[in-house]
């Protein structure tokens, strides 16, 4: 199946590493025009090398939680590529925690993080999503906003507000063709995860490999994701393909989330 991939100019956010490059990955190969993003200009030049710095990639040094940063995203985009059709809106995920545990300063960071970097993206992006013929926005949230997890209350309860204007937004912006959806990852193996199983070990008292087992045991597939994964999803959901696909809220988790709908 063509995705109909080719040539469309793509943003991804706060895709220097882990599930973001895994999908510029995917699209570079699927012949479109990225733009790879995030806070560190180190990283990114590592990241451009390591997908093979062909014509078709742009970066662009931007902290998606700064409005202002956000707007000359999609400007830069724009002066290299002439246009925008598609918005992946990803950030660096929330702190580990619970509640009695973080600060005030820590719920504001969650909160620019995994809520208002999508307002900034997605404003910036709008006017020009509007004028492609196949446009589309998706958000990276996690299936812990259906099935919280222990020790992790910033995320299950900041990314739920993400989860709430994704779905808002595949109503309002369908007049204008654009299709609003959103990706609720599980455990897949990236530097976040590392840092994570690292996290509950040192709470647990046990080792990485332990913690890294006893989450694979709970997934019915028996282990963790691999990015390239999320990659594959996260391509076909904003591709001309999935050209009827709209308001959706689609694990990528192995399983893990056991509720039916
Ligand atoms: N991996 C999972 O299992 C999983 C599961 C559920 C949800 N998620 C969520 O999915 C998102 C991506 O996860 P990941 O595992 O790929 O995370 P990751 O390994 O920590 O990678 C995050 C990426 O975002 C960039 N970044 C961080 N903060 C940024 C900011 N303020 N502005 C712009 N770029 C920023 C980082 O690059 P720089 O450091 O160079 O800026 C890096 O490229 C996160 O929100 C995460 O919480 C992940």
């Amino acid at each position: 199946m063509d995705l109909g991939l080719r040539n469309k100019v793509v943003i991804v956010a706060g895709s220097s590493k882990g599930l973001g490059f895994a999908t510029a990955k995917v699209l570079l190969e699927e012949g479109a025009h990225v733009v790879i993003s995030s806070r560190d200009a180190g990283n990114l030049q590592k990241a451009a090398e390591k997908l093979g710095s062909p014509e078709n990639l742009l970066t662009v040094q931007a902290d998606v939680t700064k409005k202002e940063d956000c707007d000359r995203l999609v400007q830069e985009t724009l002066a290299a590529f002439n246009a925008l059709d598609i918005l992946i809106a990803n950030c660096g995920g929330p702190a580990p925690g619970n509640f009695e545990g973080l600060t005030d300063e820590q719920w504001d960071q969650a909160i620019d993080k995994s809520f208002k970097s999508n307002l900034y993206l997605i404003r910036a992006a709008l006017p020009h999503l509007k004028k492609s013929k196949t446009p589309s926005i998706l958000t990276v949230t996690s299936f812990t906003t259906k099935q919280p997890l222990p020790n992790m209350i910033l995320s299950n309860s900041v990314r739920s507000a993400t989860i709430g204007l994704t779905k808002s937004l595949s109503f309002e912006l369908g007049q204008y063709n654009i299709r609003v959806n959103s990706i609720l990852p599980g455990w897949t193996l990236t530097d976040r995860v590392d840092a994570l199983l690292t996290n509950r070990a040192e709470i647990h008292n046990s080792s990485y490999e332990q913690e890294k087992a006893e989450i694979a045991a709970d997934i019915p597939l028996q282990r963790m994701g691999d990015p390239i994964e999320f990659g594959r999803a996260a391509a076909f959901l904003v591709s001309p393909a999935a050209s009827f696909v709209n308001g959706v809220m689609l694990n990528v988790d192995g399983g893990i989330y056991k509720g039916i709908y």
